[in-house]
């Protein structure tokens, strides 16, 4: 693939080729770049940024690093190459040579999948926009910086195939993912976690860790898809994403450690006495964004999740190389309801299940970064266990979505529930003290009272490496 990166839209699809197409994506590129600047970082576009571009997606050379004005980041469109003779991984149709173009009794779907993702990228930006200003280090509002032209590029990417294959309707999806707003009452963007607020730097780090890691298992069954562009697009969005991941992972764990730090420091083991964020209430916030991300996977059983894996536009989590079958219309999967304020299990067929496959293994990553986090606190002499919440927990979509559970589980009355909440998920005391503690630290090599410096620095460089060199 020759990649074309001095053009307008830097890029590896032969850009220059496709004339119509061009202009089309030269034309909205002006309306993305406004909205970058109305709804991207606040009082940071002219800053010079340490950050990497993607230039092409070979395996080790992918990126290039160096300062940057946000608004003038080379957002590119990048496929991997495609593969010859690929055929379609699961449902239906498998076997059959993957689809170059939309087949048409697929069309609505695809591009319902297509605008579902695309949505979920510039409303992650919106959501942190006020985030660089309480930065706890210089490093980390890199990071966050980074995540946000990231989540730019990864619309760049759902808007190429909107414009590429959707034509006239695809090019007015476009208009209207920069038209949707986080947290807006009238045009809000579509799934709940990304009209949340992530106001404070414990939320970023949670979503990151949560919510981008939902984005992951999206990805990563999109680019089962028997739609060639689309699993190409995402594949290369997945090397992106790893990032994100990381940021969010080593950030909780950063304050995990500090949390730690700061207890055995206080005379009563008491971390906000000290102006860090106590274990109990990272509890309640891993509560609330975890249950909030489960959501994100759509209902327990549900036929959607059955439609389009049966039509091939989704897999599983690493359909092909962990699966041996990839047809699923045999067997089924127990699955808990709710009936007559009990819990029934009952089996549903695999293909309607899989929502739930797929959320499996998003638990398992999930519970694998936790187990992490509680090493730390073991190894520091804390008795104090972080955990999940039950799947059931505070949900608003699926089997569990009108009834109320503890975090074990439990099912709870709507009295017990309103009693208890607070004590659950992060509440308004949380909100004042950690609005209090956010103050930003934002000296090359100094970082905030509540956090952890990282192990090692972003390319190589130092920690205190002045990563955004502020205007
Ligand atoms: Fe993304
Ligand atoms: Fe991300």
């Amino acid at each position: 693939m020759s990649i074309e990166l001095n053009e307008k839209i830097p890029n590896n699809v032969d850009l220059s080729t496709d004339k119509r197409l061009q202009r089309a994506l030269e034309n909205w590129q002006p309306n993305y770049i406004e909205w970058w600047k109305e709804m991207g970082p606040v009082g940071h576009q002219a800053d010079d940024v340490y950050l990497r571009t993607a230039i092409s997606v070979e395996t080790g050379g992918w990126a290039n690093f160096d300062y940057v004005k946000m608004p003038d980041y080379r957002w590119g469109i990048f496929l991997e190459p495609k593969t010859e003779g690929k055929t379609i991984g699961q449902g239906d149709h498998v076997g059959e040579p993957v689809w170059d173009e939309v087949p048409g009794e697929h069309r609505n779907a695809l591009r319902r999948l297509i605008v579902t993702q695309g949505d979920t990228e510039p409303a992650s930006v919106e959501q942190q926009k006020l985030l660089g200003d309480t930065a706890p280090s210089l490093y980390d509002m890199r990071n966050l910086f980074q995540v946000n032209v990231e989540e730019g590029r990864h619309l760049w990417a759902m808007v190429y195939l909107l414009h590429r294959y959707f034509g006239r309707d695809g090019r007015e999806e476009a208009e209207d993912l920069l038209a949707r707003r986080s947290g807006d009452e009238d045009k809000p963007r579509i799934l709940g976690a990304f009209n949340e607020p992530t106001d404070h730097w414990l939320s970023f780090f949670l979503f990151t860790m949560f919510t981008d890691r939902d984005g992951k298992y999206q990805l990563a069954a999109l680019a089962e898809s028997g739609f060639d562009p689309l699993a190409r697009t995402c594949t290369f969005m997945l090397t992106e994403e790893a990032h994100h991941l990381f940021v969010g992972e080593t950030g909780v764990g950063r304050i995990v450690e500090r949390t730690c730090e700061l207890m055995k420091k206080d005379k009563n083991g008491d971390a906000r006495a000290q102006g860090g964020i106590d274990l109990p209430t990272l509890q309640r916030y891993i509560n609330q964004w975890y249950s909030v991300c489960l959501d994100l996977f759509g209902g327990e059983s549900s036929s959607n999740a059955a439609d389009a894996f049966g039509a091939g536009l989704k897999g599983r989590y690493k359909e092909q190389s962990r699966f041996e079958e990839h047809v699923c219309l045999e067997g089924g999967r127990e699955i808990d309801f709710v009936e007559g304020g009990k819990i029934v299990t009952k089996e549903v067929s695999m293909r309607n299940a899989m929502n739930e496959y797929l959320r499996d293994d998003y638990i398992t990553d999930c519970q694998r970064a936790v187990d992490r986090w509680n090493k730390t606190i073991q190894k520091s002499g804390i008795r104090f266990e972080l955990k999940l919440p039950s799947s059931r927990f505070n949900r608003g979509i699926g089997n569990f979505a009108e009834h109320h559970f503890d975090p074990e589980g439990n099912m709870l009355t709507a009295e017990e529930w309103e009693l208890k909440k607070a004590s659950y998920v992060s509440n308004a005391d949380d909100e004042i003290y950690l609005a209090s503690i956010m103050k930003p630290c934002l000296e090359p090599g100094k970082i905030a009272n509540w956090i952890a410096p990282p192990r090692r620095g972003i390319n190589g460089q130092p920690f205190d490496y002045d990563y955004v060199r502020m205007a």
